[in-house]
């Protein structure tokens, strides 16, 4: 008879989980609060412990992705509280948070704007590494608005950003000017949503996802909206799907940002774009 750990790389692998010695480690490590170098072939769970890792896969089966069910997940070099309220953090997404910490050292910027902060990660990191910034983060969603509170507080940010519920198609009361803009906005088309994996499709909140007909709506909205925001010289980094950068880039053209970057991700997909005011 295998260990229990090995028994739960089996348990996952059998129900299809692609990387089930990863999840193991993270689920033990999440039962007997421990960190995942410490637990193994060796760690013992309590008969409380084994009944709530019946449950964790008995949840994986179902789909529910297992950040959502251990209520965190790690992301760029912090981690952060997640529930099924906000967009589990994307490694896709690290990209944008690196190219927008280069550019606020460089440039000594020292105000950052979110359009659509969700739990947070995105300006939550980019404060983390550059002290000397103030961030505004807006979201439609009062509870995602409540869980990038949670993670601001867990690292120590609140004196140093104001997260606000409001949404960015009606004019927002800011009266200030921020040098760097960033968004990962919904950019799945409307049609598309049905085909998604059941991992995202179920419990990624829809309003996070859907970027309305053809994908593209939070964009042409953002780019009307941020240009009054964004200080003259500043930048407005965005997240854009795969294959929307050229879509993203004409619709920034025609409000007058002209000046642009396209960063690929490591699999080599335009997935950042940069335009400066
Ligand atoms: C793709 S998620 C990105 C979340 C987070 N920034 C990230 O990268 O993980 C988009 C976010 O935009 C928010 N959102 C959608 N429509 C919005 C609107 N009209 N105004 C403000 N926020 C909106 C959603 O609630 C969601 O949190």
């Amino acid at each position: 008879m295998p260990d229990i750990f090995t028994q739960t790389i089996n348990n996952l692998s059998i129900i299809g989980i692609s990387s089930p010695r990863l999840e193991a480690r993270m689920i033990f490590a999440f039962l007997l609060d421990q960190s995942q170098d410490a637990v193994g072939t060796n760690s013992t769970l309590s008969p409380q412990q084994q009944e709530l890792l019946a449950k964790i896969i008995k949840r994986r089966k179902d789909h529910e992705p297992l950040d959502k069910i251990l209520g965190y997940r790690d992301f760029y070099k912090y981690s952060f509280a997640v529930d099924c309220n906000v967009l589990s953090p994307r490694p896709d997404s690290e990209i944008l948070v690196e190219e927008a910490i280069k550019l606020a050292k460089e440039e000594k910027t020292t105000s950052i704007l979110e359009f659509g902060v969700g739990s947070g990660c995105l300006i939550l990191s980019i404060l983390s590494d550059c002290p000397q910034l103030r961030g505004v983060g807006i979201d439609k969603s009062t509870k995602a608005i409540e869980i990038a509170k949670k993670n601001a507080e867990q690292l120590n940010l609140l004196p140093r950003i104001t997260l606000k519920q409001g949404d960015y198609f009606s004019p927002l009361d800011i009266s200030e000017k921020f040098s760097l803009i960033i968004s990962n906005p919904p950019y799945i088309s409307s049609g598309d949503i049905a085909a998604l994996d059941l991992e995202v499709k179920n419990f990624d909140p829809l309003m996070a996802l859907d970027g309305g007909p053809d994908g593209l709506c939070h964009y042409r909205q953002i780019a009307v909206v941020a240009k009054p925001l964004l200080q003259d010289g500043g930048h407005i980094l965005l997240e854009v799907g795969q294959g929307q950068a050229d879509d993203v880039c004409n619709i920034f053209d025609r409000q007058g940002f002209a000046d642009k970057k396209i960063v690929c991700d490591l699999a080599g997909i335009q997935r950042c774009i940069i335009f400066k005011k």
